[in-house]
């Protein structure tokens, strides 16, 4: 995957569910195929042939066997997944459950993107050697106020104590949104509300893959 990216969480919203979310890949595919995207796991197969880059919202630190009802990394990579979000605001796990979620994706050639809510997390985090760490205060989420612009140095300092890449969201909203998170350093930015909701995601998205 190209960095730095731009990866729009499809979360549970009903305008990216189902059918609408074929509708929804199919607009951010026309605009630039290497938008990645986390849609919900059962849309993952059918999104498959149209966006490049797909990541599941979460995954299990489970092996085969007997594990009804989890999320078997093996599984997501089979159904079209290159990668997946872990520990996000939305669905946080233990630390303990974190270190085999990665450790999963490392076994099925997954990316792991761990997001966290602070430094302190993010330290504790960088020891398991995911593929980035995604910085998001939870209490931006959603709120049209981007980490980018309300917590700059929260970002910097994440980089500062962590080795691995660093990536983040959160109330991200416009182009200019973006163009701070990359010129503090990050990797990539995830975004998902200010797409998803928005009448014409086209605009937005257009906006902001300038910066990427
Ligand atoms: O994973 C990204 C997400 O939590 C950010 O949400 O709506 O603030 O862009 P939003």
């Amino acid at each position: 995957m190209k960095e730095p990216f731009l990866l729009v969480n499809f979360k549970t919203y009903e305008q990216s569910t189902g059918k609408n979310a074929v509708a929804l890949a199919k607009r951010i595919s026309k605009i630039d195929r290497n938008i990645a995207v986390a849609p919900q796991y059962v849309d993952i197969n059918r999104l498959s042939n149209i966006c490049k880059n797909i990541f599941a919202q979460h995954v299990d630190g489970i092996n085969f066997g007997r594990n009804t009802g989890h999320v078997l990394a093996e599984s997501l990579k089979q159904a079209g997944a290159i990668g997946s979000l872990i520990n996000h605001s939305e669905k946080r796990i233990e630390m303990k459950e974190i270190e085999l979620s990665v450790k999963a994706c490392k076994r099925a050639g997954l990316i792991s993107i761990v997001c966290v809510p602070d430094v302190k997390t993010a330290a504790k985090v960088d020891r398991l050697k995911p593929n980035y760490i995604a910085i998001e205060p939870p209490e931006l989420i959603e709120s049209g106020r981007a980490v980018s612009k309300i917590k700059p140095s929260l970002i910097t300092n994440v980089a500062k104590n962590v080795k691995s890449k660093v990536i983040c969201g959160a109330g991200i909203s416009c182009g200019d949104d973006v163009k701070i998170a990359l010129e503090l350093g990050v990797y990539g930015v995830l975004v998902s509300s200010a797409v998803v909701k928005a009448e014409k995601p086209e605009k937005i998205l257009k906006e902001m893959i300038k910066y990427v």
